[in-house]
């Protein structure tokens, strides 16, 4: 299913995964072309967080093989991910409430000056540099002292997103970016995977609003029953046609396994 023009930074051929007698993904296959956002759709249980936490280093795959940046990788942890340049944004946002904005930025990756037993964690260097982080992605917010507890929905997801983007990372993994935001904030948030794309990362983004896939994305995958059962450029499909594949209102067609 997954087309051959060797532009694709991530292939995922075949993933399975079970948990105890759920089969969350029986055989699941995708790509995502670099510079790309690149869309994943599908009713809830379909398998969307699995497969994304199988490219993420969260899950091991049971089965199958995921190619990233041309190599064949197995990621035992979010970590070994991490270090190859995939970044994931979770539906959970993974801040901590009760640090400061710039302290959530560099959580796990401190700046160090000095080294061994005289190495001291460079504050100054860190508030800076979170500054900057959040004013290239024009994102607005007071201060990078305030605690993460006082900022909206959408503040919140810009601070995960820039969180995401600040370490060099290839392919940022975003799962339902917006779900939990109102109209205007799920704007904002929409700008700025947009300005992600324009500074040439690859994206990989889950979201249930077709609406909005059909406006960001270059690639969508639809997901049914763990498996991808159908792949279309954005510029060539419809959210009626999104409709049937989701539901499997088109079940047995003879296209039903588009091509990308
Ligand atoms: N950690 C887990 N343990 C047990 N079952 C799980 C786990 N994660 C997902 N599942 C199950 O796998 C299926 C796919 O879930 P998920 O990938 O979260 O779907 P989606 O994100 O498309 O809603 C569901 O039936 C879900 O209940
Ligand atoms: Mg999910």
């Amino acid at each position: 299913m997954a087309t051959d023009d060797g532009s694709a930074i991530l292939q995922v051929e075949e993933v399975a995964k079970h948990f105890g007698n759920v089969v969350a993904l029986e055989g699941a296959s995708m790509e995502a072309k670099d510079g790309e956002i690149t869309a994943i759709v599908g009713d809830n249980g379909a398998g969307k967080s699995t497969l994304i936490k199988c490219v993420a280093g969260v899950h091991l795959p049971d089965r199958g093989r995921i190619v990233f940046g041309g190599e064949v990788v197995r990621f035992s942890s979010p970590e070994e991910a991490r270090r190859a340049g995939i970044e994931t944004v979770y539906q959970n946002l993974a801040l901590v409430d009760e640090l400061t904005i710039w302290q959530n930025l560099f959580l796990n990756r401190e700046i160090k000056r000095g080294v061994g037993p005289v190495s001291f964690l460079d504050r100054k260097a860190m508030a800076r540099r979170s500054e900057e982080m959040l004013s290239r992605l024009d994102i607005h917010i007071p201060s990078v002292h305030a605690r993460v507890r006082r900022l909206s929905g959408g503040q919140r997801q810009a601070v995960a997103i820039s969180r995401a983007t600040g370490w060099g990372s290839r392919l940022i993994v975003m799962d339902e970016p917006t779900a939990a935001l109102g109209v205007k904030e799920s704007g904002r948030v929409e700008e700025l995977i947009l300005r992600l794309r324009e500074e040439g990362h690859s994206l990989l983004v889950i979201s249930h609003n077709f609406d909005q896939v059909l406006r960001l994305s270059d690639q969508i995958w639809v997901m049914r029953q763990g498996r991808v059962v159908g792949g279309r450029r954005t510029s060539e499909t419809t959210g009626d046609e999104l409709v049937a594949l989701v539901t499997g209102a088109n079940r047995g067609e003879p296209d039903e396994e588009g091509e990308a």
